[in-house]
């Protein structure tokens, strides 16, 4: 059998220009043909898939980071990397990260992104459905930048998506009802949706006419992939969060949920509209790896805090209570039928 680095490059997704360096560092005899021995090929592999490691290439102002081999291309480096390096958060805008991954990368992405629909498109009888947001950073502004949710702008972030998923693998997109009127035909043009869920949020919110208690969550794949569990229902019982810390930070048992129907062990999750830092929660009790972006400052310092105190005391301090509703196959889920 012969081996060739072309074979390491693909496994690994490898920048040529890194490879080639490590190759001449450390002297590795390369064939005509782009052959190397078995030996030499196993020191490339053990090289490039050591658990995580950075590789700090600066250049054209761009750097590359590599997550258990796999090779990220980001303006910046990490906003933050956990100590395990299991746990990356950059700042950035979410299309800006999504086509810095490489092609089928990522094993699930669960996400909540921050539509700007409402406000532009939605009337009821006079008045917009909720005020007008201010922008981000100006005086009064309670919320944060909203994610340009124009047709053009969301079909390019579903394709990104699409790109950096694996074949065979899940997606969550969680939606008010206004959005999914307008956007969720655009996933369905561009992944296969297998549910619409709904996350009741058991307490009562606002609403000019029935008073809001629910979100919708898309479940769609890119190719076959059944769900871990054929136990989970399509209404999720999981109380909203509180006195929030981070504007709509969303029960870190919502993002479980998902990867309880979709990920296995070290699967690489990805949130690129992270807000509190909530999917990342989630990923690291689901032990996984995790991928996450934001726009805002204030969202990747959060994060940041929030996910080094967990790792660090294993408690989560913006959400310090189990939001589990009291619903059978939602304590049979996470608490083993056993009541709080
Ligand atoms: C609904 S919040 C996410 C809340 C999060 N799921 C949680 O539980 O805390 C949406 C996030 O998208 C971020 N955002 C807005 N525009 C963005 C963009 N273009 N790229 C990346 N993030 C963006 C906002 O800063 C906000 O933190």
């Amino acid at each position: 059998m012969s081996y060739r680095i072309q074979d390491v490059r693909n496994t690994l997704s490898i920048v040529t220009e890194d490879i080639e360096n490590y190759i001449k560092s450390q002297k590795i005899k390369v064939g005509k043909d782009g052959t190397i021995s078995k030996k030499s090929y196993q020191i490339l592999i053990d090289f490039y898939s050591q658990e995580v490691s950075t590789i700090n290439s600066r250049k054209n102002g761009k750097s590359s980071y590599v997550l258990n081999g796999l090779k990220i291309d980001v303006k910046s480096k990490p906003f933050y990397e956990s100590e395990d390096h299991r746990v990356s958060i950059f700042q950035d805008d979410a299309i800006n990260f999504l086509k810095g991954l490489p092609t089928n990368s990522v094993d699930v992405i669960i996400t909540d992104p921050a539509y700007s629909g409402m406000n532009q498109k939605l009337k009821l009888g006079s008045g917009k459905i909720i005020g007008v947001y201010k922008k981000a950073g100006e005086n009064g502004a309670k919320w944060f930048e909203e994610f340009h949710d124009t047709e053009e702008n969301y079909k390019a972030f579903l394709e990104e998506c699409l790109r950096v998923l694996k074949n065979n693998r899940h997606i969550y997109i969680m939606f008010d009802s206004y959005s999914l009127l307008t956007l969720a035909p655009i996933v369905r043009d561009v992944f296969e949706v297998k549910n619409l869920l709904c996350w009741d949020k058991v307490n009562i919110g606002l609403g000019h006419y029935f008073r809001r208690r629910h979100e919708f969550i898309m479940f769609a794949s890119k190719g076959r992939r059944p769900l871990n569990s054929k136990s989970i229902p399509d209404v999720w019982k999981i109380k909203r969060v509180t006195s929030a810390q981070y504007p709509t930070q969303k029960p870190t048992e919502v993002f479980e949920l998902m990867l309880k129907g979709s990920a296995e062990k070290d699967f690489v999750v990805c949130d690129p509209f992270l807000g509190s830092g909530s999917a990342a929660i989630a990923a690291i009790n689901s032990s996984c790896m995790f991928l996450g972006c934001d726009i805002s400052d204030k969202s990747v310092s959060f994060s940041k805090e929030r996910i080094n105190h967990f790792l660090k005391h294993k408690t989560d301090p913006f959400q310090k209570l189990s939001l589990v509703g009291d619903d059978e196959s939602m304590t049979k889920l996470f608490l083993n039928g056993k009541s709080k």
